[in-house]
């Protein structure tokens, strides 16, 4: 008998909870017998009150035990990498990094989440190829990881159930914003899905669940201890979120300019964190090169085709149809111009996160479906210049009262001045 109204009220009131405790909560909600609006109480608790480290190690490793862990080193007999986000406008990083780094020659094996509340999801961008199955079994995912070098796939049954479950509600319940949450979900799924290095790419600004550096620095050193105690190697970049990563925010958008950031020709600042990304990957990978002949290797594939040929190689393992044509669109294109001339001094990240939640491209209930053409691309950015009715934005949506709705949203995101902002590097700082 789970007491689980016992465990909420001891939250809620402040106390630490011991290991077991958490872990009777945690795994009985994965099997189905504490019920959502217990779990959603307790996260809501964890929200206001936060978790100890001992409890946020206990939390993580429960999730790991929830379902079955993968031996990716034993099953490969090598070293295999990994990265993940917390989680971002516009960032399609994985999809670009996941090709490189394979085309280096060194496995990548990846289990991603969907969106989650403005940000958006691996998962859901990936569905947008037509075809692209994220559902691999177990030995599906071990099995493509040896013969292709790269799989990118999502919390099927038997991996981390619990953070599957939990992460849906947290979605819905406005309890996605805590450290510890942060961290367990995403190193339960690192340690369960088995990669010995892993690169985490920790978004601070406004469009990130972390909005200052200070706090982002707090969540770094958490799922470095946990990567730490669980025998990972575990590198933080912290990167800018102030305003989008790249150009393009809403699923099949974001893998188009992914595809064409394997091809070196994506935006800077995306360009920048992808080979930023592979160069700490294949650093720690066991191809023995440091960060420099790392880097080098990266912009090499990127250069000669081979990530290319690793992008279509692995999308068609998984089902889908790599060709850029083949991408869906939506049936409404229009543009925001921009009122005056100037130069953009701010592109705020989070209402382009929410007009394009909005237009459709992610979810506003658990389970909802999403329309994978709409979104928002952001012609202009940061320290760029503009001419009075020039394009600033290009919205797709799904119907002209959806682009009317996103339209303000997104003006309102851009601020206009006479000068331009001082520029700011996309890689903040790196720990680890
Ligand atoms: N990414 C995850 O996998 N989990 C979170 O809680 C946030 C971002």
């Amino acid at each position: 008998m789970i007491r689980a109204v016992e465990l909420i009220q001891r939250k809620r009131d402040g106390e630490e909870l011991d290991g077991g405790e958490i872990a009777e909560l945690v795994l009985g909600y994965a099997r189905g017998e504490v019920p959502d609006y217990q779990l959603a109480a307790f996260c809501m608790a964890v929200y206001f009150h936060g978790l100890s480290s001992a409890e946020t190690f206990a939390l993580t490793d429960a999730m790991v035990r929830s379902g079955e862990t993968i031996d990716l080193h034993g099953a490969l007999g090598r070293r295999v990498v990994d990265k993940h986000s917390t989680g971002g406008v516009g960032d399609k990083t994985t999809l670009a990094v996941g090709p490189i780094v394979a085309a280096c020659g060194v496995p990548f094996g990846k289990m991603s989440g969907r969106g989650l509340g403005h940000t958006g999801g691996t998962l859901d961008k990936l569905e947008s190829i037509p075809g692209f199955r994220v559902e691999l079994s177990t030995e599906e995912f071990v099995a493509q990881v040896r013969d292709v070098g790269l799989a990118i796939v999502g919390q099927t049954a038997d991996l981390v159930p619990a953070d599957k479950k939990l992460y849906a509600l947290r979605d819905v319940t406005a309890t996605v914003e805590n450290v510890s949450l942060i961290a367990a979900s995403i190193m339960s799924k690192k340690i369960a899905a088995g990669a010995d290095a892993i690169v985490l790419d920790v978004k601070v600004g406004d469009g990130a669940f972390m909005k200052t550096l200070a706090d982002a620095q707090v969540l770094a050193e958490t799922m470095l201890a946990l990567g730490e105690r669980a025998g990972r190697r575990v590198v933080c970049l912290l990167t800018d979120m102030d305003q989008p990563l790249g150009r393009a925010v809403g699923n099949a958008l974001e893998v188009r300019e992914a595809r064409a950031c394997i091809c070196g020709e994506g935006p800077s600042d995306l360009a920048e964190l992808v080979l930023d990304a592979s160069a700490h990957l294949l650093a720690l990978s066991d191809l023995d090169v440091d960060r420099n002949e790392a880097r080098r290797l990266a912009e090499q594939a990127v250069a000669d085709g081979s990530a290319l040929a690793a992008y279509e190689r692995w999308v068609r393992a998984q089902g889908g149809d790599p060709d850029e044509g083949a991408l869906p669109r939506a049936p409404v294109v229009r543009e925001v111009v921009a009122p005056r001339a100037g130069f953009v001094r701010q592109l705020a990240a989070l209402p382009v996160g929410v007009a394009a939640l909005h237009l459709g491209a992610g979810r506003g209930e658990k389970d909802a479906p999403i329309d994978h053409t709409v979104g928002v691309v952001c012609l202009k950015k940061r320290g760029d210049a503009v001419a009075e009715g020039e394009p600033l934005a290009e919205l797709h949506a799904r119907g002209e009262r959806e682009a009317d709705d996103a339209a303000t949203r997104v003006l309102a995101a851009y601020e206009l001045g006479d000068e331009p902002p001082r520029p700011r590097p996309i890689v903040l700082d790196t720990l680890g």
